[in-house]
């Protein structure tokens, strides 16, 4: 990047540790995608709308689009790959999974990772909670009673686990 001022950024996604030199004006969902080659975030209106791109930061959603990579210095990051294991689905995932909670799946990955911080924070949510909490995720494509009720689902199962 040799005349571009750039700025390093050290964070930790999915447990791994990164460190890179990042032009201060990359939005984290680029960094993310291009940088560090996680492509499952997923980047759609790229002006904080539609919800494709959250990402869990420091236990919280977050746009990532929204968010700069230098912004996000310090910070533990989960994006979708980082959700599961290799064989084993984490409880949101499983649950869209049995619920058809995903048609084309391009908002598939904003919802998962906001879902799956949501019901880490409050597995006692309800049906209305479920629906605030994606309110600001657009799914073009399931009417979003199967992501729904993949969510009442997973909430259950995550009761059931504590
Ligand atoms: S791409 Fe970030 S909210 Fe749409
Ligand atoms: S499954 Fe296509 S936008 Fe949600």
């Amino acid at each position: 990047m040799s005349g571009i001022e750039t700025r390093r950024v050290r964070l930790t996604v999915n447990g791994t540790a990164y460190e890179r030199e990042v032009a201060p004006r990359m939005h984290l969902g680029d960094f993310l995608r291009e940088e560090l080659r996680l492509t499952g975030t997923h980047l759609g209106c790229e002006h904080g709308v539609c919800g494709a791109c959250t990402v869990i930061v420091d236990g919280v959603p977050a746009r990532s689009c929204l968010m700069l990579a230098v912004q996000a210095d310090g910070a533990e990051i989960r994006t979708v790959e980082g959700l599961g294991r290799e064989g084993a689905l984490h409880p949101v995932q499983e649950a869209f999974w049995n619920r058809h909670g995903l048609q084309c799946g391009f908002c598939t990955p904003g919802m998962l990772t906001t879902l799956a911080a949501v019901l880490e924070e409050n597995p006692e949510i309800d049906e209305p909670g479920i629906r605030e909490a994606i309110s600001g995720n657009i799914c073009r494509c399931t009417g979003y009673e199967s992501i729904v009720d993949a969510a009442l689902d997973a909430a259950a199962a995550a009761r059931r686990s504590t």
